[in-house]
């Protein structure tokens, strides 16, 4: 078997693919921090001590980075039987506050890096390739005041739903979250939106097992929770325009910029 490639790892939701990934597969992790990377690997190694573990910090929107990630895996002769792309950044604000800067550098984490690092892996592919993309809720309608992360989300989607019919005996599947307690600032806006926050919310585990289940039966996306698949089901059947007016009143004195 194959290496699993696992971007975003030493964030909250990646770090716990990573956890329960550990094992049974053998893995190749990557984030921007070599020190968190080291601290991963070692917490890892405690749960499966045969476990082979490659660690690679890279800035997945440099393209030389992105480079030299796959050189590594070409030198030790990695071919990939699995992919879970959690890098993205939800920087959160009224889009005539970003700076240039910031624009790109959102859309090229959350969409230009997550395709360049899932055409990697297709080219170092070995048989049953499974493909898991961490999208998101926000991803499913358009999101005033919180536009650019909820169109790259929407983008992803719109992409591995595609990537299916391309890439017929790989299992692709797209996990779109509602709200999951990572950072301390998620946890905070969990709790100020009061009793849907708690509704949406579900613990990282959970999530994270939820979505290892649903890319096991390849299913197209994984929404976890009763209350996610509600809301889905209502964004579904209610016009775009009073969504859009529902969510601008809702998200216009919010901002995050943790990035
Ligand atoms: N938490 C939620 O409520 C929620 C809900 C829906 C969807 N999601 C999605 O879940 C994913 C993980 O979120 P999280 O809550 O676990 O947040 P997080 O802890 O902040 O994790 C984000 C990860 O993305 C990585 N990253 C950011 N910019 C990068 C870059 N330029 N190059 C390489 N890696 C980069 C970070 O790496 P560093 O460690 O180097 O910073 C970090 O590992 C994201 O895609 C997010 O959009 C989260």
């Amino acid at each position: 078997m194959g290496y699993t490639l696992i971007t975003g790892a030493t964030g909250g939701i990646g770090s716990e693919f990573c956890r329960q990934l550990v094992k049974t597969d053998d893995l190749l992790l990557t984030g921007r921090s070599q020190q968190r990377l080291e601290a991963l690997k070692e917490e890892l190694l405690k749960i499966r001590q045969s476990a082979k573990i490659e660690i690679f910090s890279a800035d997945l929107t440099d393209f030389g980075e992105r480079e030299a990630l796959f050189a590594l895996a070409d030198q030790k002769q990695i071919k990939f039987s699995g992919l879970i792309n959690v890098a993205g950044v939800d920087t959160q604000k009224e889009f005539i506050k970003y700076t240039h800067q910031k624009i790109t550098f959102q859309v090229r984490v959350n969409v230009e890096s997550t395709l360049a690092v899932t055409h990697g892996v297709l080219l170092r592919r070995e048989k049953n390739l499974k493909i898991l993309t961490v999208s998101s809720m926000s991803g499913t309608v358009p999101m005033p005041y919180f536009a650019i992360y909820s169109a790259t989300k929407t983008a992803l989607n719109s992409f591995f739903k595609s990537l299916r019919y391309e890439v017929k005996d790989a299992k692709i599947t797209t996990l779109m979250p509602g709200a999951v307690p990572t950072r301390e600032d998620i946890k905070r806006d969990i709790q100020l939106q009061g009793f849907t926050g708690k509704l949406s919310s579900k613990s990282i585990d959970f999530v994270v097992k939820k979505a290892l289940r649903g890319l096991d039966k390849n299913r197209q996306r994984v929404i976890p929770g009763a209350f996610n698949k509600f809301i889905y089901f209502i964004e579904r059947i209610t016009p775009k325009s009073i969504q859009c007016r529902y969510v601008a009143r809702k998200w216009s004195k919010k901002e995050k910029d943790n990035f």
